[in-house]
């Protein structure tokens, strides 16, 4: 097996909160759903390599007019002052392109995606770097450059309901928002695993979690099998 049949996991945290305070009920619950993602991942596939980013604690920067205007000059027209704007961006993407599979924990702030996690988002939606725009497609400009990746959205939120069908769907811009931009990422498969009810601190809440953990063991479990199969399909070919 060569080093590029090794998938690489892009994991990417975003609340605030930290998962080592000494009072753990201030502890980040989507970090610590993610943590068991990974510890699960590495239990089944420990060569994988995790590429690991905390926005929540290091937020990248907002776009601004001079990252647009880079961002749109083709890149051998670049001045080193439109390169050196692109700098955390390239990076960024370079980590997307080497990640089969990209898990992101998000808190919902606002019913929304935290600002640090949009600001990540807004970094790496790049034209000609992770979708082409083409006026001859017609209604549909826009296109994915890669493919074939997977997304495990892990969320955490207050309140509940935000499921499809629940009381609180209508008011849930978190997972649908992140949903849609990842297609132009390469995206193909999408999960997301909640947990909910943190607000009211019951027993619904522990229950949520306790689910919300089983979902991603069994996940993640599911997804390096799949992984397998598909490295032992093209090795064999
Ligand atoms: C600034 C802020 C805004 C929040 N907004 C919402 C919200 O709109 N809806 C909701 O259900 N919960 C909301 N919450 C609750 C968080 O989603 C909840 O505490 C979640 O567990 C945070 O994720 P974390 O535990 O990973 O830090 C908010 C919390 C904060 C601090």
């Amino acid at each position: 097996m060569d080093d590029k049949a090794l998938p690489s996991i892009l994991h990417v945290d975003s609340s605030v909160r930290r998962t080592d305070n000494s009072t753990a009920r201030y502890n980040s619950i989507s970090k610590g759903l993610a943590k068991g993602f990974i510890s699960t991942w590495n239990t089944e596939r420990p060569d994988d390599e995790v590429i690991y980013r905390d926005v929540g604690i290091s937020p990248p920067d907002f776009m601004s007019e001079a990252w647009i205007a880079a961002a749109f000059t083709p890149e051998s027209k670049r001045t080193s002052e439109q390169a050196r704007a692109l700098e955390l961006s390239d990076l960024l993407i370079k980590e997307i392109r080497q990640a089969d599979i990209i898990l992101i924990s998000a808190p919902m702030y606002n019913y929304g995606l935290p600002a640090a996690l949009k600001a990540w988002f807004d970094q790496v939606i790049r034209v000609n770097e992770t979708f082409s725009f083409d006026l001859a497609r017609g209604d549909f400009p826009l296109e994915p450059i890669m493919a074939k990746k997977t997304l495990v959205l892990v969320s955490s939120s207050g309140e509940f309901g935000f499921e499809p069908g629940g009381i609180r769907e209508a008011m849930n811009h978190l997972g649908p928002h992140i949903k849609v931009m990842s297609k132009y990422l390469g995206v193909e498969t999408f999960h997301e695993v909640r947990a909910e009810y943190q607000e009211f601190g019951d027993e619904r809440h522990a229950q949520s979690v306790s689910n919300a953990k089983l979902a991603l063991a069994q996940l993640a479990q599911g997804l390096a099998a799949n992984h397998q199969d598909t490295l032992e399909i093209s090795s064999a070919h």
